[in-house]
Formats: C-alpha cells, sequence, structure tokens
C-alpha cells in the first residue's frame, strides 16, 4: 500500500523557495496556494498533501504527528526548541541571518538592557551565554522600529540585506546565528514511514545539490 505524506509549509518566501525543491521529488499544489483559500491541497502525487500554516506552527504540527514533515527556518526551530523532532536537511533556502541590532554604538555592556525580538527564548539564551542581564520584551513584528520609539536598547531580529536595519537607522551589532530553512520529520513517521520519508527525504538532498552546484 502507498504510504501517504502529509508535508507542512508556511505561505511566503518558505513556500515559494521549497515549491521548485518539491517539484524535483514529484510534487506539485493542485491549486496555486496563494490563490487558493484551501489550507490543504492535494498534490500532483496523489498521496502526498501540504498543509499551510504559519510559520511558527510548523514544527509544532509535525512534533504532534499531524504532518509527517515540514519545512521550518531555522529560526523558528531554535525558538520553538528541537528536541521534539528530526531535522535531516538544510534546504539551503531562506537564508539570512540572526542579529543583534541597533543604533550605532548602542552598547549593551552597561546596566541592564532591553531587548525587543520575537524570537524572546534563542535572544534570552544568547545573553545568557555571554552573562549578560538583559530584560527581553516580547513583539510579533516591525522590530525595527523598537528603538526608534524607546522601547528597547536592542532588538535580536533577520537580516538580510540589512535594508531594513538602515531604512530605520539601525545596524547589525553582534552576530548570533546562521539561519536556513530546514526539512523537519515526525519521530513516530520517521519509524513507520521510514522508507517513504527516507526516498523523499534524498530526492530533496538532491535539489539541494542541484542548487547548489
Ligand atoms: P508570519 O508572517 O507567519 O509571522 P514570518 O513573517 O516569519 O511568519 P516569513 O517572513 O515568510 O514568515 O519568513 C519565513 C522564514 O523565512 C523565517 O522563519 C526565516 O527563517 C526566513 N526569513 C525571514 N526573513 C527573511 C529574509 N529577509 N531573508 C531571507 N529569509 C528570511
Ligand atoms: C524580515 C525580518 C526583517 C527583514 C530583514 O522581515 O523580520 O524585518 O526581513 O531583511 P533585510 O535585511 O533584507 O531588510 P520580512 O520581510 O519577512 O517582513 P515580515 O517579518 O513583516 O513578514
Amino acid at each position: 500500500m502507498t504510504e501517504t505524506l502529509t508535508i507542512a509549509l508556511s505561505k511566503g518566501r518558505i513556500l515559494e523557495e521549497s515549491l521548485p525543491l518539491l517539484a524535483h521529488a514529484g510534487i506539485a499544489p493542485l491549486d496555486h496556494p496563494d490563490t487558493s483559500r484551501k489550507l490543504v491541497l492535494d498534490t500532483s502525487d496523489a498521496a502526498v498533501k501540504l498543509v499551510i500554516l504559519r510559520a511558527t506552527d510548523v514544527p509544532t504540527y509535525v512534533e504532534y504527528g499531524a504532518a509527517d514533515v515540514g519545512v521550518a527556518g531555522k529560526d523558528v526551530l531554535l525558538e520553538h526548541g528541537g528536541e521534539g523532532l528530526y531535522e535531516p536537511l538544510d534546504l539551503g533556502i531562506a537564508r539570512c541571518r540572526m542579529m543583534v541590532a541597533g543604533f550605532p554604538g548602542a552598547n549593551a555592556g552597561r546596566g541592564k538592557v532591553r531587548v525587543a525580538t520575537k524570537f524572546v527564548n534563542i535572544a534570552r539564551r544568547y545573553f545568557a551565554e555571554q552573562g549578560r542581564q538583559v530584560e527581553t520584551i516580547k513583539l510579533y513584528g516591525s522590530m525595527e522600529l523598537a528603538p526608534m520609539a524607546g522601547l528597547s536598547d536592542l532588538i535580536v531580529d533577520l537580516v538580510d540585506t540589512g535594508n531594513t536595519l538602515r531604512a530605520n537607522g539601525l545596524e547589525p551589532l553582534e552576530h548570533v546565528a546562521e539561519i536556513s530553512a530546514r526539512l523537519i520529520v515526525n519521530k513516530a513517521a520517521m519509524k513507520m514511514k521510514h522508507r517513504r520519508i527516507k526516498a523523499f527525504t534524498q530526492c530533496l538532498a538532491g535539489a539541494v545539490g542541484k542548487r547548489a552546484a
């Protein structure tokens, strides 16, 4: 019997950059995810479905087995905690860096600083490892506004071109982590659907290799 596969993806960057990799594995959504309002999409492979989620919900769906596999940014995985998942493949897409940023010369060394971020767990861990005392403030977006508005001294956010920081008078100050999207796999599914998931992972790895070549 054909083993079914449910793949969790998030709209936007991850979906856009994952579709060519999935195509290499013979998987193409039948409805276009950007125009369809469906959250479960059938694909060209009758045994494969895509579920379209918020980026931060992808690890949760995969961890609990509501999806067998998924694609999630390393930022989301570091924030979520990766213990409940396998992470067999770096897909090399949605590349950026997690940075501490602030106004030029913003000094994190003096007294207790306030750090605004969507990534409070990553930020706390990063500053704690350095023995620096910070107060983290949880935001859900537009982190670059926080120093200008006097909400925080620093932010921890994703940086690619640096355009968003520059446009708001900020600069990258410290490198926290290199980020790219990863294939994640539910632990039970890895056992129960081993052949299917192994073949799928190998196809994706081939596509990643071709992309890099
Ligand atoms: P949501 O809109 O649901 O809050 P999001 O804004 O994090 O999620 P995207 O902006 O599509 O969703 O980002 C998805 C992933 O892409 C992030 O988790 C990160 O790994 C990566 N990413 C985010 N910003 C950039 C960027 N500027 N350049 C490259 N990759 C990025
Ligand atoms: C991400 C991130 C930064 C920006 C960095 O936001 O949160 O704001 O990209 O990219 P840059 O260095 O190339 O300017 P995104 O574009 O995903 O917007 P969103 O978080 O509001 O979805």
